[in-house]
């Protein structure tokens, strides 16, 4: 069992940033409820504790707090913010609530040499998030370094290798924030270097192979990179003991089937079964004009297509799912905010439960940015493994209103230039989504000295990070200039063409 840092999560934004700088050092972490007893961690094979930020405060009667045995346990604990509040707090110093609130930067002053700090300026830039503040040091502790408005901003209690940060040094705008960790994983906790994504990818084959045994396990690949990645690990394990289907439900971009069936079949030789279910989909949709009916619609035409796609195949055990780590880490709720509830683990929609099969996740313990260099070490080209993200429902949610062919068609070619001019000018890969959308509205137009009266184009291109918020991209004019006048010239029936430029929220990204 890989030896982990378990880092306690109480609620912080940056819980997950800081296993994954944890996990770029080349050493295992994993995200626990603040609630899980020391008797659990100890299972868990775990070599070093972070207790992270939140926004509780210890002052209140409520606060979520830690199992106080964590303590006894003779493993090295950093309190982060909150969690440095805690150590304190829980071993009898002294925390009240501040005048001054430090937010944002502050400059850090280092006054004592010690592990947690070695090759740290003696000044540096750290970013700060807190209300309250440690006013008395618990017993066998000594302050390290203070900014303006705190003489302990970092502490320790180095025998015991306790230690506190009040600032966050998981963030990108703390200066050599890396190094700090870095000390306490390998200076404090002692860790190894052992994970990477090749000994990931070793340890997960031969995992799956004992998992899957002699079944077959089915695996639908819809293109993007999570489904592509998890199929090319599979494949790696268990070669034909694993089909993919890829479902063209009339609703994909232009050539969208063919580049798929020829990525995964030629390159790849996988076991890759292509259902054309187009026209079941396009019935079924026929007239629809509501958003969540067509959702719905789809959802459940898929299940039929795939459910009657497998039926030839024999000894089908398993169901694989490109489920990531973000979506798997429980987490307990804190201050009553109803967002860190346990989320739900398995999104298809049913699909298991009917058709009675185990699920097999080989990417649930990696972040996404982890998946894309597990997937650049097993081969997948880039376009695969940086392709935005596309939605379930197709270009059935970007033709306003009703679908047709007609419409499909006409929305697949501005699209496909849109993607042309984005990819040409390297875009496509600074931006969140890009895309175009076909509006149920005509407008007048002339051309070649005729009257036309055609279709409307929306095109809509965001930033983001996580699709939570967005911002409409501010692209150079001549490009926006060579999109509009290739739709409006290559693509029959559009003659205008308009720029979204509305944030999520208030608007969301797709349109419908
Ligand atoms: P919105 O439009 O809600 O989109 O701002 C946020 C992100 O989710 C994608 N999206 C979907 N993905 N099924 C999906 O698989 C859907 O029904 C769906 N609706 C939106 C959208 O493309 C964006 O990345």
């Amino acid at each position: 069992m890989t030896r982990t840092i378990a880092v306690l999560d109480f609620g912080s934004q940056y819980t997950q940033v800081i296993a994954r700088r944890i996990r770029e050092c080349n050493v295992y972490s994993k995200i626990y409820p603040y609630s899980i007893t020391a008797k659990q961690l100890l299972k868990e094979n775990v070599c070093g504790i972070i207790l992270s930020g939140g926004p509780s405060s210890v002052l209140k009667s409520k606060a979520p707090l830690p199992d106080k045995q964590i303590f006894k346990l003779g493993i090295p604990v950093l309190g982060i913010c909150y969690g440095l509040q805690l150590i304190a707090y829980l071993l009898n110093g002294k925390v009240a609530s501040s005048d001054h609130h430090e937010y944002g930067r502050t400059c850090l002053l280092i006054n004592k040499k010690s592990k947690l700090l070695h090759g740290i300026k003696n000044k540096i830039n750290v970013w700060n998030s807190h209300g309250d503040k440690l006013i008395k040091l618990p017993r066998g502790f000594e302050p390290l370094a203070s900014t303006e408005n705190s003489d302990f901003a970092v502490i320790q209690n180095e025998k015991k290798d306790f230690y506190g940060l009040q600032f966050h040094p998981e963030v990108s705008h703390t200066e050599q924030g890396s190094e700090i960790y870095k000390n306490f994983l390998f200076k404090i906790c002692k860790c190894e270097k052992n994970w990477s994504m090749s000994a990931y990818i070793e340890s997960t084959v031969q995992g799956i192979r004992e998992i899957v045994g002699s079944k077959h396990v089915i695996l639908g690949l819809s293109g993007g990179v999570d489904s592509s990645v998890a199929a090319a690990l599979i494949h790696k394990a268990i070669g034909n003991q694993l089909t993919c289907i890829f479902v063209d439900n009339g609703l994909l971009r232009l050539n969208e089937r063919v580049t798929v069936e020829q990525l995964y079949k030629k390159n790849f030789q996988l076991n890759l079964k292509v259902v054309n279910a187009s026209a079941k989909f396009l019935v079924k949709l026929k007239g629809v004009k509501d958003p969540e009916r067509k959702r719905k619609i789809i959802g459940k035409v898929f299940i039929e297509v795939f459910e009657d796609s497998i039926k030839s195949i024999k000894d089908v055990s398993f169901l694989a799912q490109g489920t990531l780590y973000p979506d798997v880490i429980e987490s307990v709720p804190i201050d009553g905010n109803p967002s860190s509830l346990i989320k739900s683990h398995h999104n298809v929609g049913g699909l298991p439960k009917r058709m009675r099969l185990k699920l097999l996740e080989p990417l649930r313990e990696l972040f996404k940015d982890e998946v894309r260099a597990l997937g650049s070490e097993l081969g997948l080209p880039k376009e695969v493994l940086w392709r935005q993200p596309f939605p379930g429902p197709g270009l059935s949610i970007r033709v306003i209103s009703d679908v047709t062919r007609h419409k499909l068609n006409i929305l697949r070619k501005a699209d496909s230039i849109l993607l042309d001019e984005m990819k040409k000018s390297k875009f496509y890969y600074k931006v969140w989504q890009s895309f175009a959308v076909l509006l149920p509205v005509k407008s007048v137009g002339v051309m070649g000295d005729k009257r036309t009266y055609e279709n409307v184009v929306a095109l809509r291109i965001v930033e983001s990070c996580d699709a939570m918020t967005a911002d409409w991209a501010n692209l150079p004019q001549d490009l926006l200039k060579r999109i509009s006048n290739r739709i409006i010239n290559e693509v029959r029936g559009v003659n205008r063409v308009c720029l979204d430029i509305s944030s999520k929220p208030p608007g969301t990204i797709e349109w419908e």
